[in-house]
Parts: C-alpha cells; structure tokens; sequence
C-alpha cells in the first residue's frame, strides 16, 4: 500500500476510480449522490490550501482517500473527506490514511486536526433525542451504538469536543472530534 498526494498520480484515471468509490460511499442526499458531484468534490480537494492523499493498493487501483482544509490560518485542519474502499475496509487503511495526513498537516505547522461526523442514520445513542437544553451533556455521554465512525476517530486518538444539534434535521446531529497534533 502506498500512499501519496493526489496532485502527484496519473490524474484522470484515479479521479474517476475516486469518483466512484466516494458516490459508493456517499450515495444519499447528504452525500455525493451522483458521479458527477462525487468527481467534482475530488477536483476541489486539489484546491490551494487543500492537503489530499490517495491510498494505491499492489494492483495500482485506488484503496482509500482522505483530505484536509486549511482553517484558522493554517492553527487546525478540518478533516475531510475520509472513505476507503468498501472490499479494503477493516484492513487498517483508514488508520494508516488518518496518520499520513497528521504527519503531513505537522509538517504544516498545525496545532490541531478537526472534523465533524454527523449521525444521521441511528449510530449514536443520542441519535433521535431531543438534545436540549443541555447539549453538552449529551455530548459528554456520547457513544456509538451502531459502527458509526466516531469509535474509528476516538480509537485513533480523536476527542468529541462538542454536537450541532439537529444540523442534519431533527435528532440527526453533527459531531465535532479533535485532536492535537502539534507541539504546544
Ligand atoms: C470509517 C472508515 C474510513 C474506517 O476505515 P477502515 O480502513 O475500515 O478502518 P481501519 O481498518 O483502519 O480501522 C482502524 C481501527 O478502527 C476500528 N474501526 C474501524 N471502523 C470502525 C467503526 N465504524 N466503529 C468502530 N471501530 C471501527 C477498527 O476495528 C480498527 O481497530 P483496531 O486498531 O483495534 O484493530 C471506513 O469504514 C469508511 O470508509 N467508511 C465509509 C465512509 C465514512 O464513514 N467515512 C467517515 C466519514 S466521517
């Protein structure tokens, strides 16, 4: 496995095999519901202030994608996307993907790696609840109840710093997790 900066691969080629697997990923109305859309997020996150890497299995063929946004004038990244490839998931990519990007952003001079994972299919126990008007409680309590990513991000160190109640309708919160990366 190998894993490099999209703006350094045969580009018309992974693009679309990226494509794919992200409208895959992604394919209801929150997400990338069409190629189309799908290709256009991959050209964005080749973007200035934009970090984007590609996983390259033995075969060549693209096993997972991850990318970062510069904020806060370069202090935090926010995380975004994330997906590896539904035949290579639980292989150990996402966390190898995860750590490449960290290093990368490091290197950037960033103190903070950000993100936000919403549930907005029951994968938390807080999905469907009314959350006020106490929020942070329930995101102090939070856990996953059904393989929602957030158990991913905490196993690889991230924290749950907060929820946007209802961002996606409601009882379908936004979770925000973050991690420091950089010295202080
Ligand atoms: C979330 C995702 C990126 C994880 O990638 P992956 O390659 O399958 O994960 P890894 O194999 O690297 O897993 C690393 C660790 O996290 C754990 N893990 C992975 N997904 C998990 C989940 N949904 N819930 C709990 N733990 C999980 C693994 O068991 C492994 O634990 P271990 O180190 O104790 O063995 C992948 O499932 C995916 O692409 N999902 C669809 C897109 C998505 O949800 N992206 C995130 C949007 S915020």
């Amino acid at each position: 496995m190998q894993i490099i900066g999209l703006s350094k691969v045969n580009k018309i080629e992974i693009i679309q095999e990226l494509a794919v697997i992200v409208n895959q990923a992604f394919p209801g109305p929150d997400g990338y519901p069409t190629l189309e859309i799908a290709r256009v997020e991959v050209l964005e996150s080749l973007g200035e202030e934009r970090v984007s890497l590609v996983a390259i299995d033995e075969q060549g063929k693209v096993a997972g994608w991850i990318g970062a946004i510069e904020t806060y004038k370069g202090n935090a990244y926010e995380l975004h996307p994330l997906v590896v490839r539904e035949d290579q998931r639980g292989k150990g990519i996402g966390k190898l993907l995860v750590e490449a990007l960290e290093e990368r952003v490091r290197e950037l001079g960033a103190m903070t790696m950000y993100l936000g994972t919403d549930d907005v299919d029951n994968g938390t126990n807080i999905y469907g609840k009314d959350v006020y008007p106490d929020p942070l409680s329930h995101a102090q309590g939070l856990e996953s109840t059904n393989n929602h990513p957030m158990a991913f991000y905490r196993k690889l160190g991230y924290v749950v710093v907060g929820i946007f109640p209802d961002a996606n309708g409601f009882g379908k919160p936004d979770i925000f997790m973050a991690k420091r990366i950089g010295q202080i």
